[in-house]
């Protein structure tokens, strides 16, 4: 099968679901495996399943028991989450946890600064949606204004579009060759990808509400917000193109996917899949990308994907065109950071954390006071990294832009099989990254950290998602699943082959230190349905039928210090018939592994966020893409979404509405701590 056919393939229901096919082209060398071998095996096999009757892939893998006859419910244990665990299932609207509020607080196309125009979805325009909430909510940030947290500046990642439910009468372009893609569509697309900063405050109701005159607020987009670069590959010639001669600047920001906040509240925006932004003119009669064999960049393009060819952007500004502006792709696959409190304040690329598919950027502050990130690169076979800055933490060092953010060593994760991890430094000049091997200075290795890791031996995981700090020297580690591993392919650190459902990794760093160079390492739960021998999932025996997960994706440690864990199963939602949603996790005593539902999203969404204000009473959350992934097996609906025929019209249900990804707000009826 050619890409064409993959892109054309009915399968997808949106680019989300595509996205992920592409991915399963290995890109890391180290695997042996060919793309036609990949193909093949993801075809060959699910054409099989389909064969059978129609039953559903999950039915003919594993049986019937857990989609139609669900065991009988059992409350487990309350453990350190004490709420009263909702029922699992997958419908046109959200759910949570009885005696709490989840109210919508911002929907895309809402009005966010006083001089904005009401939402038209008729009548969209990019100049509109510049000062209007984004697309595809991903990372929620906050930090606050007052000395109450009631005020604050909300701070949201819009990671993707999906045209086939935001404009009329259109329908999947990238199966379409964008035929239907006007400059005007693409601008439109731009200015609803980036980032959101806006004011917010609670009321005496202890309802939250968006401040819209505030000053802080503001739209970041790719298509208009000028940002500069920091660290080693700031100015390198890599980066050099004909706009910034001085590889210094570019402009905007792709694909937010997760993020995280600073200690001193700046903004961090993760820049995931920027490759299918990427565009070539040059292509085979399969529609492949036909690369200069004189490109120099020809090697790195293919370890990271580039061109994608995922948007039409690059029909219409050369930007995106690689063919014009071969070195653009090095600017992108960094983590962003903005400050949040200066609207006036151009974002930064922090170049020393690497350049690849980061999922997300949490931050936490080691014991002698030096600044961490954690950092996945969600990619099948790609690893985990974490940056250690060289300075501390002092009163001058906690600022926007701090040089703690381009002194450090970033480092990629060995998890062996002893129950250690080693961090291994991307230090040019160190071990194998010497110019011999391509690496001529710390740029290269930072424009091409997939490479180094590579020849540092470190281990490809099972799709690094978000990485989140703990207490006490601890980390956990959102794998979130591998379909493509082979059985000669696993290790202990991904232990099960072909995994639908993903799992989760607790690291404790050596002295309980997070700047430390090794650790060990544990699996905290292996996900899936634990009623099904075949899933080999591994959870505490008091997870009920509503606790267990597939798909692990954002997680978030909130005031008490515990684990909550939000799920992104894509189109394979159906695999479990449960919906997208967010989970308390147990991690210490004799409920570690047992896992609880608190909030699940409408069909076809992706729960983001989650993030917990400091005083523990109120959680953003946000749904990503409602109505569209995996909806072909949405009972009664059966088909794919478009504008005119959505599977859900969350969270307006007005008939003249597509669904609207949104932030939540979720508090306490009555007040208080959550699950406390
Ligand atoms: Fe954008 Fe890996 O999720
Ligand atoms: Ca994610
Ligand atoms: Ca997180
Ligand atoms: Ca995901």
């Amino acid at each position: 099968m050619n890409r064409k056919d993959i892109i054309n393939d009915s399968e997808f229901g949106n680019k989300a679901e595509a996205f992920e096919a592409f991915d399963d082209i290995p890109t890391n060398p180290n695997l042996s495996r060919t793309i036609g071998d990949v193909i093949n095996r993801r075809y060959g096999r699910r054409d099989v399943m389909r064969g059978i009757l129609g039953v559903s892939a999950t039915t003919a893998l594993f049986g019937t028991s857990a989609i139609i006859a669900p065991k009988q419910a059992s409350a487990a244990a309350a453990g350190r989450y004490n709420f009263d665990e909702l029922a699992w299932g997958n419908d046109e609207t959200h759910h949570i946890a009885e005696g709490y509020n989840a109210d919508i607080l911002l929907r895309w196309g809402d009005p966010i600064t006083a001089d904005a125009p009401e939402f038209d979805v008729m009548n969209q325009t990019a100049e509109a949606q510049l000062k209007q909430f984004g697309y595809n909510n991903d990372y929620v940030g906050f930090t606050a204004l007052n000395d109450e947290g009631t005020s604050g500046l909300l701070c949201v990642n819009h990671e993707y579009t999906n045209e086939e439910v935001m404009f009329p009468e259109i329908g999947r372009q990238d199966r379409d060759g964008f035929a239907s893609m006007t400059k005007e569509l693409v601008e439109i697309e731009m200015a609803a990808h980036g980032g959101t900063v806006v004011e917010i405050a609670q009321g005496t109701d202890g309802k939250w509400s968006l401040v819209r005159d505030s000053r802080y607020n503001r739209r970041i987009t790719p298509l208009n917000t000028e940002m500069t670069l920091s660290g080693p590959a700031a100015g390198h010639d890599r980066l050099k193109t004909n706009d910034d001669p001085d590889g210094m600047s570019v402009m905007g920001t792709i694909n937010n996917c997760a993020g995280g906040m600073t200690p001193w509240g700046t903004y961090l925006m993760a820049e995931e899949n920027f490759h299918g932004y990427f565009w070539t003119d040059n292509v085979d009669a399969d529609g492949k990308a036909v690369m200069d064999s004189g490109n120099p960049e020809s090697t790195s393009y293919g370890r990271y994907g580039v061109p994608g060819s995922w948007y039409a952007w690059g029909k219409y500004y050369d930007r995106w065109n690689v063919d014009k502006e071969p070195n653009m792709p090095n600017k992108y696959g960094w983590v962003v950071e903005v400050d949040p409190r200066n609207p006036d304040a151009t974002p930064v690329k922090h170049t020393a954390l690497g350049r690849f598919r980061h999922e997300g950027a949490e931050t936490t502050v080691s014991k002698d006071g030096h600044l961490v990130v954690y950092s996945g690169d969600d990619n099948r076979f790609d690893y985990q990294y974490k940056y250690v800055s060289g300075g501390t933490i002092t009163d001058e060092t906690a600022v926007f832009n701090s040089p703690l953010f381009s002194d450090g060593t970033l480092y990629v994760a060995r998890f062996d099989e002893d129950g250690t991890v080693a961090w291994l430094p991307l230090v040019h000049g160190q071990g194998p990254l010497t110019e011999e091997n391509g690496f001529r200075s710390q740029a290269d290795v930072m424009i091409d950290t997939r490479i180094a890791a590579d020849l540092l031996g470190a281990t490809p995981m099972d799709r690094p998602e978000d990485a989140q700090p703990g207490p006490d020297g601890t980390a956990y580690i959102m794998l979130t699943n591998n379909t493509r591993r082979t059985a000669e392919e696993v290790n202990a650190a991904n232990p099960r082959p072909e995994s639908s459902f993903g799992h989760i990794i607790e690291i404790k760093e050596d002295g309980e230190d997070h700047a430390a160079t090794s650790g060990t390492w544990s699996i905290l739960v292996k996900c899936g349905d634990p009623a099904i021998e075949e899933v080999g999932a591994q959870w505490n025996p008091e997870t009920s039928e509503n606790g267990w997960f597939g798909s692990p994706d954002n997680c978030a440690i909130d005031a008490e210090g515990r684990l909550w864990i939000s799920t992104d199963q894509g189109s394979s939602w159906g695999k479990t018939g449960k919906s997208d949603g967010l989970y308390g996790l147990e991690t210490t005593g004799d409920l570690r592994g047992t896992s609880r539902l608190f909030f699940r999203c409408p069909v076809g969404g992706e729960l983001c966020g989650p993030y917990f204000h400091d005083s523990g009473e109120t959680l953003f959350l946000a749904v990503q893409h409602p109505g569209t992934d995996g909806t072909k097996d949405f009972k009664g609906f059966e088909r794919n979404s478009t504008f005119e025929d959505p599977a859900t019209r969350w969270p307006d249900f007005d008939p003249a509405m597509p669904p609207r990804p949104s932030v939540v707000v979720v508090t306490k009826q009555g007040g208080g701590r959550i699950a406390v």
